[in-house]
C-alpha cells in the first residue's frame, strides 16, 4: 500500500510581510520588553513616542514527530533605544541542544550569541544571502543595524522549544549600541556605567 506523505510542503513568500496559511503569528511591541534595553530614560521616552511593533515572528511548528522540524520567519524593525539597537528578545531553546539555522533574507544585522556554560560572546553578521549556525545551550538574540526591516528564517528541530526566563533575569552580557555611527559591541556592564556617569 502506498503510503501518502501529507508534509511535504512548499511554500512562496513575500519576506516583509509572510503571512502563511498554517503559521502562528506573534508580534512584540516596545512595550513587550519592558527592562530589556540597558538605557531605562530612553526606553521610557520612546514608549511615551509610542508603541511602535519591534518585530513580528510566523512559526510553523505543526510537526512534531521525533526528528522533525519546525521553521520560523521574522521581520525585525530598524531602530534604537537611546544608542541601542532593536533587537529580539532572545532565547534559550528549553530543549538545550538544540540548534538553529538561521537564513536572513533581507536587511543588516546581527545575531549575538552567547555560551550558557562559558558565557563566551559572539557577534555574527545576519545579512542578505548569509547563514548563521546556532549551537545548541547557546542564547540567541536577532539585531538590526541597517535602515530597512531585516528578514530570515530560522530553522530548528521541532522540539526545541523556547526558554525566555534567564535573558529576561539576566540579559545578554554584551550590548550593541551605535558609536560614531557604527555598530560597536560593548560589555553591557561598562555601558550602565557609561549610562550612569552621564558619558555614554
Ligand atoms: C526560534 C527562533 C526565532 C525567534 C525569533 C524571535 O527558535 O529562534 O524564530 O523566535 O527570532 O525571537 P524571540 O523568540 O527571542 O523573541
Ligand atoms: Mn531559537
Amino acid at each position: 500500500m502506498a503510503v501518502v506523505n501529507l508534509n511535504f510542503s512548499s511554500i512562496q513568500f513575500d519576506p516583509q510581510h509572510p503571512h502563511i496559511e498554517g503559521a502562528v503569528f506573534s508580534e512584540r511591541r516596545l512595550s513587550d520588553l519592558s527592562g530589556y534595553f540597558a538605557d531605562e530614560d530612553a526606553y521610557r521616552r520612546c514608549l511615551q513616542d509610542g508603541n511602535p511593533v519591534l518585530y513580528r515572528v510566523y512559526s510553523l511548528e505543526q510537526w512534531t514527530g521525533e526528528g522533525d522540524l519546525a521553521y520560523g520567519f521574522g521581520v525585525l524593525m530598524p531602530g534604537k533605544v537611546g544608542r541601542e539597537y532593536f533587537f529580539t528578545k532572545g532565547h534559550y531553546h528549553a530543549w538545550r541542544p538544540a540548534a538553529e539555522v538561521y537564513i536572513g533574507l533581507s536587511g543588516s544585522g546581527f545575531m549575538l550569541l552567547e555560551d550558557e556554560t562559558t558565557h563566551e560572546s559572539r557577534l555574527l553578521s545576519l545579512t542578505a544571502n548569509s547563514v548563521v549556525y546556532v549551537p545548541g545551550c547557546t542564547a540567541h538574540r536577532t539585531i538590526n543595524v541597517g535602515s530597512t526591516p531585516l528578514t530570515y528564517i530560522g530553522v530548528y528541530p521541532a522540539r526545541a522549544g523556547h526558554d525566555y526566563g534567564s535573558i529576561e533575569r539576566d540579559n545578554f552580557r554584551k550590548v550593541l549600541i551605535e558609536l560614531n555611527g557604527e555598530p560597536h559591541l560593548m560589555d553591557r556592564s561598562a555601558y550602565l556605567h557609561q549610562l550612569q556617569k552621564g558619558t555614554a
